[in-house]
């Protein structure tokens, strides 16, 4: 069992940009998944990536709940509309002062902010890392909670948005993501009794 408490500070500094977009929800979540992923990768850097995925939304702040909503889910190219990078832009900034503020070393910094920025807008992921916190960031939404809060983001159903994640599982960067995600939603289905609804 991994001791997170080193993390603690980080989560301190964090709080005041949590409260938005659901982040005080979404961000501990992801970061749960991300040690899984991490267990699993014990190649990958476990700092690096816990921070990244702690910290990488927490830009979304800076932008108003409205335009969040209409620009960065419901638009036609919500993944390259101006908030998303906008939100990835100030993730690096506020990154940079709660990791400041918090003691961690300069090139831990630099590596963090390098993931956060470009995480929902970049192409390809650069390494392994990234691939990691890309699978974390994702893995939420298939559980109970993240289908119902990105559901109402997006605006559909809960049946309808279940179908979009399992047509997202090939998208998965790590075989252990995938494996954990079709688990995950197959217990969400049951809970959510989507059978039936
Ligand atoms: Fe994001
Ligand atoms: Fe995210």
């Amino acid at each position: 069992m991994q001791d997170h408490s080193r993390y603690d500070p980080v989560w301190r500094a964090a709080e005041p940009y949590m409260r938005v977009r659901k982040n005080d929800v979404h961000l501990p979540l992801a970061f749960h998944w991300a040690q899984a992923l991490l267990d699993a990768h014990p190649e990958a850097d476990r700092d690096i990536c816990s921070l990244a995925i702690m910290l990488h939304d927490i830009g979304w702040y800076s932008i108003d709940m409205e335009r969040i909503i209409d620009e960065g889910f419901r638009s036609e190219n919500f993944l390259t509309s101006d908030v998303r990078y906008l939100h990835e832009a100030e993730g690096v900034r506020l990154a940079r002062e709660v990791l400041g503020t918090t003691g961690w070393a300069e090139d831990t910094i630099e590596a963090v902010c390098e993931i956060i920025d470009g995480h929902d807008t970049r192409a390809e992921p650069r390494h392994l890392n990234d691939r990691i916190v890309r699978d974390a960031d994702k893995l939420w939404r298939y559980s109970v909670i993240g289908l119902s809060i990105a559901s109402d983001w997006f605006g559909g159903s809960l049946k309808q948005y279940a179908e979009q994640v399992e047509r997202d599982l090939p998208k998965f960067e790590t075989e252990t993501g995938r494996q954990l995600a079709e688990t995950e939603l197959a217990r969400s289905r049951a809970a959510l009794m989507l059978h039936v609804l």
